[in-house]
């Protein structure tokens, strides 16, 4: 799919159709005209992703005109607009259009408008059919237009921008989509290696050998019970020349399919266990954006990989390992695994100099009792950091929700024969996940992620198809895009 920018009029533009955004309780001067019967008739009411197709609307060159509905005036912004675009990009798309106008107009025509449009239609535009081999009637949009009448200076950059960040975003998705036999941890690092060498990134692949060496028994613990070998997986971003001493790392959760191990899951729904490298997955798309798009700030990516699997040779409860940080940690529930090769994933991070962490991670079911399918998790040790994160994932229209990390909870994640276990109580799940990371952090500021109820979508919307969803991608590129000081 081919997008650009567009300066005509909505009475200019020729496209197979132009999408018009109209808001609630309000009558749409340029269109009262095309569009008398159908405002007559109360069909339009404006009301939030509302789409109204109209064939030879007069008085315009355009063959169809979708209207699609933004909601109350006041609250419309670029988070809306992305899915106004995504919502009538689909529709049209069903109906075989191939060429789309999205008209930007007054007030709402700035950069980050327009970044907004091109990301709606970049990821509306995405289906998790890599491996259908009957493509029956497969439609494909080949044009979109994302059209500010008059123009106006830095919108080129502000609709590559969006283009980027949501085609790395579809990456995400793509690579997390992928079923647990074609993406292992070897073929995942292979996946890795061939972005960085697109890319320009640096790449390394630490290997069973090497991790052995260093010591970071909590991440091998976990890989053992599986013929597959594990992977921790290095891409680095250098800037040119970097402003500051910061250095951000971003570590996502790599399992490649999580049986539970020893402590199996129950057989319902564990296909949906492909997912559990989403945080993964979601760390590397945001490198591929930031690799085109050059944050002044180095960014260290780190995935560590494994599957989790009950081999003849994989841990039992009540094994004790000893992690790369030198904390013992007693595995009382080897389905608790995400927590385990995080934490030397973040020792590892910190080793590397990273200063600033996010993690990225599907890591409880908890997280869903919590916060459903909506939010994201979002647990930080310190203000400052957890509020740039949250303000990154504002702007960007991903709802992150803040979640308690209090000492007052290490009272249930208390271990009779080691430093830590794997796992606390019965109660407040998510909140003792993210207390296990937090002894992995040392000084760091860190923000942990939990999107084990957001990463993938169980039914389609209008503007996004069921499957992954790619979230955090964007949040992750605008705080190492934003970053100061
Ligand atoms: N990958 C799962 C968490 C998960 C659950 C992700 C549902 C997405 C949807 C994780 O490894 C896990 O199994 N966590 C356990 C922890 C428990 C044993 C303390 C869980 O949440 O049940
Ligand atoms: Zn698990
Ligand atoms: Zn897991």
């Amino acid at each position: 799919m081919e997008i650009r920018l567009e300066s005509r009029t909505l009475n200019e533009l020729e496209n197979e159709a132009v999408v018009a955004v109209v808001f609630e309780g309000e009558k749409d001067q340029r269109l009262e005209e095309p569009l008398a019967d159908l405002y007559a008739s109360g069909e339009i009411t404006g009301k939030s992703l509302e789409t109204t197709l109209v064939h030879r609307p007069a008085g315009l060159k355009t063959r169809r005109l979708a209207l699609i509905g933004g909601g109350q005036r006041g609250r419309f912004n670029p988070a809306e607009l992305r899915k106004c675009a995504g919502a009538a990009l689909r529709f049209l798309k069903a109906k075989s259009v191939r060429d789309i106008a999205f008209l930007l107009d007054a007030p709402f025509h700035g950069g980050e408008f327009v970044a907004a449009a091109a990301e709606g239609a970049v990821l509306g535009d995405f289906e998790p059919d890599r491996l259908k081999t009957e493509k029956k009637d497969q439609k494909r949009v080949d044009r979109v237009a994302v059209a500010v009448p008059g123009g106006e200076a830095g919108l080129e950059t502000a609709l590559e921008r969006g283009r980027i960040v949501a085609e790395s975003q579809n990456f995400t998705r793509d690579l997390a989509n992928e079923p647990g036999n074609l993406l292992t941890p070897t073929l995942l690092a292979e996946r890795a290696r061939q972005l960085a060498a697109g890319q320009g990134l640096e790449c390394e692949v630490l290997d069973r050998d090497r991790m052995r060496q260093l010591g970071m028994g909590a991440l091998l613990g976990v890989a053992q019970g599986s013929a597959e070998p594990p992977a921790l997986i290095v891409l680095r971003y250098r800037p040119e020349s970097a402003a500051g001493n910061a250095h951000l790392g971003l570590i996502g959760k790599g399992v490649t399919f999580d049986t539970g191990g020893i402590s199996i899951k129950p057989s319902e729904n564990m296909e949906k266990m492909k997912y559990d490298m989403s945080g993964g997955a979601a760390v590397l798309g945001a490198m591929r954006a930031l690799a085109q798009l050059k944050p002044s700030i180095p960014v260290t990516a780190l995935v560590p990989a494994v599957e989790n699997m009950p081999g003849s040779r994989a841990q039992r409860p009540g094994d004790i390992v000893t992690s790369l940080e030198g904390k013992t940690v007693e595995v009382l529930n080897t389905d608790a695994e995400g927590r385990l090769i995080l934490a030397d994933a973040l020792t590892y991070a910190r080793r590397l100099g990273c200063t600033h962490l996010v993690d990225a991670a599907t890591l409880t079911g908890a997280i869903v009792v919590s916060l459903g399918h909506v939010y994201v998790g979002a647990f930080g040790n310190g203000e400052e950091f957890t509020s740039r994160v949250l303000d990154a994932a504002s702007a960007e229209g991903e709802k992150f929700w803040r979640m308690p990390l209090d000492d007052d909870y290490k009272e249930y994640l208390k271990s009779a024969f080691a430093d830590l276990p794997n796992i606390g109580g019965r109660w407040g799940g998510a909140v003792t996940a993210a207390m296990f990371l937090k002894e992995f952090t040392g000084s760091a500021p860190w923000v942990h992620l939990d999107i084990a109820g957001t990463a993938w979508l169980d039914d389609g919307k209008p503007y996004l198809a069921k499957g992954p969803s790619g979230v955090p991608v964007r949040t992750l590129v605008r705080l190492a895009m934003d970053w100061r000081g």
